[in-house]
């Protein structure tokens, strides 16, 4: 390959249900030769990379504008890959895995020694997932070996849901991506903490506290608060969260998100506002978003991707009920919406 030809990314369509074994096979040697490949997860696309190898790794954070004191996630093929990757595995863990796995959950647990530092960001833990993606597996277990993947954007922007969305955010600037069409669960995967006391929930997602719960014997903390609810406590009470990873603005479109509590507000809004777009809840909006948590999420990222592609200035969303069922959706779109500025200047590492 000439350096011109190893800037370009290709794209190679998939199967999502029987991904073709060629396309995997190369796919697979590509991220075990040290590339960056892009592949579909049942939450988003990951950018992924050989996680033993630290030059692969660091191509990642380059890749993304990514400040390198934010850690990745691990995924692995099966559950019993995790135990390499950590130095005690608890049975809580595989409780978890048992019920959750393959599923968007990630568990946070003590790195084994060998795990390379730059996956870590230089920490003592390991976040580990097991995705239930059809070409995700295939590529897991073709590879054999755990690939760290973030999501498959630039720091702060929105993470992609379709590969079109990937190219538009890191063409250029990876390998490959392998377009399976849309994920199904449209928002990134349940991180939870099982070094903390009780289990610590960094950042919410289609897992939720309650399903955990039977699980843990407990009710999770969530990150900045006590989650004392077990029902339908309103949101309001809960404030946002922030801790080393978890930027206040993050997942945030182009144009300038606002929320607002009813569709009649927003509707109104509208009335006065030129190039403006509007998620509604149920019927009326530009976008008319779905009334389950489950379809918000999977719907939600490729609606804000869908808005700033036709260039509107600012997104109205009506926000959903402010239950606890809502609560991964509330927090991502409360950090689409962040005023604040974005994390602190990227370190390089190369
Ligand atoms: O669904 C997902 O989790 C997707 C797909 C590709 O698997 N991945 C993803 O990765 O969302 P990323 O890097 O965009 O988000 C990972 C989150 C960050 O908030 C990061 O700070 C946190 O997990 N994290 C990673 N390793 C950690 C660790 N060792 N300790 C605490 N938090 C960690
Ligand atoms: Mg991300």
């Amino acid at each position: 390959m000439d350096r011109d030809e190893s800037r370009r990314t290709q794209i190679w369509t998939i199967d999502p249900e029987t991904p073709e074994k060629d396309v995997i096979a190369k796919a697979a040697e590509l991220l075990c030769q040290g590339g960056l490949v892009a592949f579909p997860t049942e939450t988003v696309y990951g950018l992924g990379a050989n996680a033993w190898d630290v030059r692969a790794v660091k191509r990642i954070f380059v890749a993304k504008g990514r400040p390198a004191h934010n850690p990745l996630i691990v995924h692995v093929a099966e559950s019993h890959l995790a135990r390499l990757l950590v130095n005690d595995w608890p049975p809580m863990a595989q409780r978890l895995a048992d019920r959750f796995w393959p599923g968007p959950l990630t568990l946070v647990l003590p790195k084994a020694a060998n795990v390379p530092e730059v996956v870590t960001a230089g920490g003592p833990n390991v976040a580990i997932r097991c995705p239930a993606h059809p070409v995700a597996f295939a590529l897991l277990a073709k590879a054999a070996i755990p690939i760290a993947a973030p999501s498959a954007n630039r720091s702060t922007e929105l993470s992609p849901t379709r590969a079109e969305h990937v190219l538009k955010s890191l063409g250029g600037r990876i390998d490959l991506i392998l377009d399976a069409g849309p994920c199904s669960g449209g928002i990134e995967s349940t991180v939870l903490d099982l070094t903390s006391s009780p289990p610590c929930i960094l950042r919410p997602g289609l897992i939720t506290p309650r399903m955990l719960e039977p699980i843990l014997g407990c009710t999770p903390q969530l990150l900045g608060h006590e989650l004392k609810c077990k029902t339908s406590e309103p949101l309001e009470t809960m404030s946002p969260f922030s801790s080393p990873g978890q930027m206040r603005k993050h997942y945030a479109p182009r144009a300038r998100l606002v929320l607002v509590k009813s569709n009649d507000l927003a509707r109104r809004m509208m009335s006065h506002l030129q190039n403006a777009g509007w998620l509604s809840f149920g019927e009326g909006g530009t976008v008319a978003m779905p009334t389950t948590p489950a379809d918000y999420a999977a719907r939600l990222y490729d609606a804000l991707h869908q808005l700033d592609d036709s260039n509107v200035d600012v997104i109205i969303v009506t926000l959903p009920p402010a239950q606890l069922e809502w609560y991964a959706v509330h927090d991502r779109l409360r950090r689409a919406a962040s005023d604040e500025p974005g994390p602190e200047e990227v370190t390089s590492l190369e």
